[in-house]
C-alpha cells in the first residue's frame, strides 16, 4: 500500500519548526496541499518556502478562537479543505513540582495544549470535517503516559490530549479518524534543554534503541496514519520513543 496524499489537504498547526515542519514536509513529499502557522509570520513563511510544492500560511496564535477560526476558515478557502488536521503546536512553560504551579502557567499550558487541539477540532468538523471525511493527529507525548519530577503540568495537559483523542474517536467516526502520537525525546528547539549535551547522550544510551528521535521519525507515523495505510486505526495513541517507556530501571 502506497504511502501517498494526493488531492489531500493538510493544515498543521506549529509547523514552522520541529516536529510539526517534518510532517509538513513529508505530506508535501507525499502529494498532499498543507498549509502551515505558528504565532510568527517570518517563521511560517521561511519554512513554507523550505517545503516548497505550494505549501502556505497563516500565522496566529492556537489558543485564541479568533485566529483558530480565520486560519480554518482560510485553510478551507485556500486549498480547498481541511482533510488532515494536525493538532501539533505545544508549550510548557513551567518546570517544577505540579503542587507549586501559579495558576496563569498552569492555564496558559492547558490553553496551548488541549483545549487548542479541541477547538480546531470543532471547527474544522463544523465547517468540513462531517461533511467530507477527515484525519486528526493529536501530537501528545510520552510524558502523557508516564509522570515526572518536573514536567508534571505539561504531563497532564498531554495526558488528557490523549484521553481526548480516545473520546473524539467513536464521537466523530465513521467520518474521521482520530490518533494521538506520543513521541519520546525528539531533538527541536522546544526539549533542546534535555537532549544537548551529556545529558542528552545518557537519555540516548539508556533508550532500548541507542539513539534520540528526529522529526522524520514523527513524520513516518504521521503519514502513516494520515494515509490509506491508517484507514481502520482510530482512538490510538501511538509511542514512538525508541523503546524509552519499557527501557529496564534501576530497583525494578
Ligand atoms: N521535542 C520533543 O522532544 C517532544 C516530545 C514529545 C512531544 N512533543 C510535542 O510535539 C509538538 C511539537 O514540538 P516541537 O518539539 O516540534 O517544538 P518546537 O520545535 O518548539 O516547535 C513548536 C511549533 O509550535 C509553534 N507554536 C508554539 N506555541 C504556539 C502557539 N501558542 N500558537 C501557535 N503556534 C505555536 C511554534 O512556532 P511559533 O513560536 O512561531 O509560534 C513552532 O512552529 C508539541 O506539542 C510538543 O509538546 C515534543
Amino acid at each position: 500500500m502506497q504511502l501517498r496524499l494526493d488531492g489531500k489537504t493538510a493544515l498543521i498547526t506549529g509547523g514552522s519548526r520541529g516536529i510539526g515542519k517534518g510532517i509538513a514536509k513529508a505530506f508535501s513529499e507525499a502529494g498532499a496541499t498543507v498549509m502551515i502557522t505558528s504565532r510568527k509570520a517570518d517563521s511560517c513563511e521561511e519554512a513554507a518556502a523550505e517545503i516548497g510544492r505550494g505549501c502556505v500560511w497563516e500565522a496566529g496564535h492556537v489558543g485564541k478562537p479568533e485566529d483558530a477560526e480565520r486560519i480554518v476558515d482560510a485553510c478551507i478557502e485556500r486549498i480547498g479543505g481541511v482533510d488532515i488536521l494536525v493538532n501539533n503546536a505545544g508549550t510548557n512553560p513551567y518546570a517544577g513540582p505540579t503542587i507549586d504551579v501559579d495558576l496563569g502557567r498552569w492555564n496558559k499550558t492547558i490553553e496551548v495544549n488541549l483545549t487548542a487541539p479541541l477547538l480546531w477540532t470543532q471547527l474544522a468538523w463544523q465547517k468540513y470535517m462531517k461533511e467530507n471525511g477527515s484525519v486528526v493527529i493529536n501530537i501528545s507525548s510520552v510524558g502523557g503516559l508516564s509522570t515526572n519530577p518536573v514536567l508534571g503540568v505539561y504531563d497532564v495537559t498531554k495526558a488528557a490530549l490523549i484521553h481526548l483523542t480516545k473520546q473524539l474517536a467513536p464521537e466523530l467516526g465513521p467520518m474521521v479518524r482520530v490518533n494521538a502520537i506520543c513521541p519520546g525525546l525528539i531533538k527541536t528547539d522546544f526539549a533542546r534543554l534535555l537532549w544537548e549535551g551529556e545529558r542528552g547522550a545518557e537519555v540516548a544510551k539508556a533508550y532500548p534503541l541507542g539513539r534520540l528521535g528526529e522529526t522524520e521519525d514523527i513524520a513516518a507515523a504521521a503519514l502513516w496514519l494520515a494515509a490509506d495505510s491508517g484507514s481502520w486505526v482510530t482512538g490510538q495513541a501511538i509511542v514512538l520513543d525508541g523503546g524509552g517507556l519499557v527501557q529496564f530501571r534501576e530497583g525494578g
